[in-house]
């Protein structure tokens, strides 16, 4: 039997109209908007493209943007200054750097530079060692790994309890998702480029994210009949049928394994919708934490 596909466009759609009922609620009863800021270094297409996205979603829901659209040969100083003036305004609740940064800049001092209170896509170090720890709440969970929890609790998919397999331990996805779904109770593998018989690991989950990169790497008979898979990779193939010439496929070879999985998501319309849509819900509850409201 074929699996549920797991609609990523439906739940942040889901997701963008409550969030934006809440601005709705806060312009009228304080008189103020949720501001996100996205600071931009250089010209990458792909960057440029991701921080008009963000900055068109933050209109959909009535929040504000700020952008600064800085060159690639800005000095380490003076980006700190740009995070700090933005830490300094009282409109902004959420400060996004989009990454990457361009070598010569020391990302690790950008990012912790962030207020952890505006820290809306969760990498700040306080945030992301309250995240690892038992009983410490982060301000901010990043958002990528926030969106395959979300997708998995409104499918209705039990965490508890079950054997969760992350495939990849990369510090924006692999390592948070897996400490999302260790605090849910589930009992958890971790998943890299050293692991032995990858299948047989993979072949054990109740629930499987896959987060490594690898175009269609996960094969149907790696699953395990009736998991539940959240496929986060993004990965282009050349497909000389499609008029750009290439296509986006996910971690996941999809037609073999929606015969086997019971739930899966799509690539693209799975997990790649949540990101912003949990970006939008991270800058409103900074906004409602800075202006008090419940
Ligand atoms: N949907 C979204 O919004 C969204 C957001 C972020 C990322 N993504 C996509 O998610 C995917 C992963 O992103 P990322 O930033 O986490 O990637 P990354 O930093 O490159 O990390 C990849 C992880 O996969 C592991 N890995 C790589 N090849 C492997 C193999 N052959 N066998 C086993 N493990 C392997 C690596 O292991 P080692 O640690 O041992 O090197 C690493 O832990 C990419 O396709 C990316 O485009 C999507």
């Amino acid at each position: 039997m074929s699996a549920q596909i797991i609609d990523g466009k439906v739940i942040a759609e889901t997701i963008r109209g409550e969030v934006k009922a809440e601005v709705e609620a806060m312009q009228a009863k304080y008189g103020k908007v949720p501001g996100l800021a996205t600071v931009l270094v250089g010209e990458r297409k792909d960057s440029q493209s991701y921080v008009r996205s963000k900055k068109k979603a933050c209109a959909e829901v009535g929040m504000t943007s700020f952008g600064a659209d800085l060159p690639a040969n800005i000095s380490q100083a003076e980006l700190l200054r740009v995070v700090r003036d933005l830490n300094a305004n009282p409109d902004v609740h959420g400060i996004l750097v989009q990454l990457p940064l361009p070598d010569h800049i020391d990302e690790e001092q950008i990012l912790s530079a962030i207020s952890i209170e505006k820290d809306v896509d969760g990498f700040h170090p306080i945030n992301i060692g309250r995240l690892s720890m038992k009983r410490r709440e982060p301000l901010f969970v990043p958002c990528t790994p926030k969106g395959c929890i979300e997708l998995l609790l409104r499918t209705g998919v039990q965490i508890e309890g079950k054997q969760a397999v992350v495939l990849g331990r990369s510090n924006i996805v692999g390592l948070p998702v897996a400490m999302l779904l260790l605090h849910r109770n589930a009992t958890l593998t971790i998943c890299h480029s050293r692991t032995k018989d990858l299948p047989g690991v993979v072949r054990q989950a109740d629930i499987l994210i896959a987060a490594v990169g690898r175009a269609e790497m996960v094969r149907g008979d790696w699953v395990k009949p009736g998991a539940v898979v959240i496929d986060v990779g993004i990965n282009s193939v050349d497909d000389p049928s499609n008029p750009k010439g290439y296509r986006l496929v996910g971690d996941v070879a999809f037609d073999e394994v929606k015969e086997v999985a019971a739930a899966i998501t799509p690539v693209p319309g799975g997990v790649g919708p949540m990101t912003i849509a949990m970006l939008l819900r991270n800058t409103l509850d900074g906004a409602k934490r800075a202006v008090g409201m419940e």
